[in-house]
């Protein structure tokens, strides 16, 4: 199966960026990667290009994510997937640090290498090492031949089509979905019920015309991303499912406004960063509706209370009390997804900050697309 978007025949056509192209190509994106691969019967995941059967889906016990920069943070995005859906210990870990620290591999864990480009040399290079040691590694890329693509036993596909920008958006998300079809399957040859795999695919089937909705909303997250421009430092929280979420805005915002954007733990900052929150240092909050909201909110006082300005990022249900914020209210999904569609308005600050600040949206100063040399 092919990417059906001619690389060659790419441009931004009447965007004023490819950046803002990809974005906005996200519902279409996301379409590609879910089609063919949801199986409504079972309520499960079709991944042919895994290439493992049930016994040795069964077989196992631990599930490592390996990429960089953004990769790695949809990768622990990934990582609560299956833990939440499969009931499989996993995590993911930046390839840059697993393949310098002589890790364990173990035979019974499933190694997962996650790329956009698949030529990341990090990326690469781990899964050259795992495989060595006799690991087995699956591989989500976008790029169709890829050398990460063929280094792997077997692998996902993610059918972004072509990313120019250095900034990715498209090709995280399709990556979060991967990942979400990843869970699913191997959930579902385990304890996930039918009607669970039945409630997720039908939350996923839903996530393209809600990415498109957050889209829609653009004009009101420029003028808030106006105001943003002018900080010098800005916090991005979440707490557990939120986490990562926070981490990928905070990796945007910085990669091209050039903003100290610093992403934290909520339940963190009590222990530390607290001290540094001010009325120059606004705080973007990721508050979902979910078991955390409560906890959330009261992080949200704490900042008020030290004057800090706050965007809460939550859904339209979630009572915020009386906290001073500028609030966002993203399209609510199956609470296993929300972290994706919570992950589209931060981008789109992102560009509206650059915009605003007038940066080279496409080619941030210092950064390449693709880090393939050592
Ligand atoms: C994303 O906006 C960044 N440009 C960067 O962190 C990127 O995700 C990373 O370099 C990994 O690239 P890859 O997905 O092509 O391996």
């Amino acid at each position: 199966e092919h990417v059906d978007v001619d690389p060659a025949a790419y441009d931004a056509g009447e965007h004023d960026s490819f950046m803002r192209k990809e974005m906005l190509e996200q519902p279409s994106a996301a379409e590609r990667v879910l089609r063919g691969r949801l199986d409504e019967r079972f309520g499960t995941g079709h991944l042919g290009g895994l290439d493992m059967d049930a016994r040795e889906t069964r077989a196992i016990k631990r599930v490592k994510i390996l990429g960089c920069g953004s990769a790695y943070y949809v990768g622990q995005m990934g990582a609560s997937l299956v833990e939440e859906l499969a009931r499989i210990p996993a995590d993911a870990e930046a390839a840059s640090e697993f393949r310098y620290r002589n890790p364990v591999i173990e035979p019974d864990t499933l190694y997962v290498a996650v790329s956009q480009s698949g030529e990341t040399i990090d990326t690469l290079l781990a899964v050259q090492e795992i495989r060595r040691k006799g690991g087995r590694v699956i591989g989500l890329v976008n790029v169709v031949g890829s050398a990460i693509a063929r280094e792997c036993d077997g692998g996902i596909y993610l059918h972004a089509g072509p990313e120019v920008a250095v900034a990715s958006t498209k090709a995280l998300t399709n990556m979060f979905l991967g990942f979400a079809l990843l869970a699913l399957q191997l959930g579902r040859v385990r304890d996930l019920s039918i009607a669970d795999g039945k409630r997720l695919i039908a939350g996923l089937s839903r996530l393209p015309e809600q990415i498109q909705e957050i889209l829609d909303g653009e004009e009101a997250l420029a003028a808030l991303a106006t105001d943003l421009a002018g900080a010098e430092s800005l916090f991005f929280v979440g707490r557990v499912r939120g986490f990562p979420v926070a981490r990928e805005g905070a990796q945007k915002f910085k990669e091209i406004s050039y903003r100290h954007a610093e992403a934290y733990q909520t339940s963190e900052l009590k222990h530390g960063p607290l001290a540094l929150i001010s009325p120059e240092v606004p705080t973007i909050a990721i508050v979902p509706a979910d078991e955390l909201t409560d906890r959330n909110v009261a992080a949200l006082h704490e900042i008020a209370a030290r004057g800090g300005p706050l965007v809460v990022l939550t859904h339209a249900d979630v009572d915020l009390g009386e906290v001073p914020c500028r609030r966002i209210d993203v399209p609510r999904s199956e609470r296993e997804l929300d972290p994706i569609l919570l992950t589209i308005p931060l981008q789109l600050l992102a560009f509206h900050a650059a915009q605003v600040l007038g940066h080279d949206i496409d080619k941030p100063r210092n950064l390449a697309k693709s880090v393939t040399v050592e």
